[in-house]
């Protein structure tokens, strides 16, 4: 409960509607201005997250215990960020969780960074490189707001040099080149270990993919995460006007054990074309059409 009441140093934010938020770091003694009036943060300190507060103009706002999207969408940038919704989706493929140990690059504003620290927890490791130093430092900014650095490693230097890590459970990738990256990814990552990929032109898929079928991962797929806001009244219920048409493909696959020559299909496999004879249906392909072959291809992840 004791982390349900505010503190000195805290950081939370404030509600007045859904488009006027704001994230404030409490500081005894001190005021925040809004255009409804100020308020206190002594009137602040010692009460519970969700509670009211009124400003010197009488506006009443509510105070919210910041969520790890608020922290995402409120971290100051520098660069382009991967959003919640995409971030989600990265979490998911790469199979990440309390204990593992990632690498990813480009840091950037540390965004994604914040969603894969948060994971890991403090029993795993992000270790997320970035060419920029300046960026780096407005990443440990962020990082530090949501007392998450200590699940990271924050690295100078080009990835496309070279991994240091290695045995890792996922390498998650945003940046422009990612598929000079593949090859040190293959060896930093542990046999079926997930590279997964945020790129938001389709010359980059294309190559990030050619990449990875050249370098021993499978089980290769790109997806695009298109999300529809709703406005919710009783009467008027219907998509929102506006919408993000797009912001990035997310491609991701697994390492496998390269084959070894001798186990290199020698001659291409034939056709489907070449091999099919016209049959009678027998009971093998009505199982088959029951256990939906013949359904259109969907994401390996879909369900119908
Ligand atoms: C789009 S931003 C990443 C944003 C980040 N994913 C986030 O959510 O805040 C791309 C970053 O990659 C960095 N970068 C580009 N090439 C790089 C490389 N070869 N090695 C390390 N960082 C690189 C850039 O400096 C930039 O900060």
């Amino acid at each position: 409960m004791s982390n349900q009441i505010i503190q000195d140093g805290d950081y939370v934010l404030i509600y007045l509607d859904a488009r006027r938020t704001y994230m404030v770091k409490v500081q005894s003694g001190q005021t925040f201005h809004t255009h409804k009036g100020y308020l206190k943060f002594d009137e602040l300190i010692g009460k519970q997250y969700g509670e009211p507060i009124k400003s010197s103009l009488g506006t009443y706002f509510t105070t919210l215990k910041p969520s790890l999207t608020d922290y995402i969408m409120k971290s100051s940038r520098n660069t382009q960020i991967i959003y919640p919704k995409d971030a989600a989706l990265i979490v998911m493929f790469s199979g990440i969780g309390p204990g593992s140990r990632v690498v990813e690059s480009g840091t950037g504003t540390g965004s994604l960074t914040t969603a894969l620290a948060h994971y890991v927890g403090s029993t795993g490791k992000v270790y997320t490189y970035e060419l920029r130093s300046e960026f780096q430092k407005t990443a440990a900014k962020n990082l530090q707001r949501s007392k998450l650095i200590d699940n990271v490693e924050l690295k100078s230097g080009d990835i496309t040099q070279g991994i240091e890590e290695r045995d890792l459970d996922a390498v998650i990738l945003d940046l422009a080149v990612p598929w000079l990256v593949v090859p040190h990814a293959y060896e930093a990552l542990k046999p079926s270990g997930v590279l997964v990929s945020f790129s938001p032109t389709i010359d980059q898929v294309v190559k990030t993919t050619e990449a990875l079928k050249e370098n021993g991962f499978i089980f290769i797929e790109t997806v695009e995460l298109i999300m529809r806001s709703m406005q919710v009244e009783r009467g008027k219920t219907r998509p929102q006007t506006l919408m993000t048409g797009h912001t990035g493909y997310i491609t991701h696959a697994r390492k496998i054990f390269k084959p070894r020559p001798e186990e290199k299909p020698k001659e291409p496999l034939p056709t489907e074309e070449a091999t099919s004879q016209p049959q009678e249906s027998t009971e093998q392909q009505q199982n088959e059409m029951d256990s939906a072959e013949h359904l259109p291809k969907l994401s390996f992840y879909s369900s119908i």
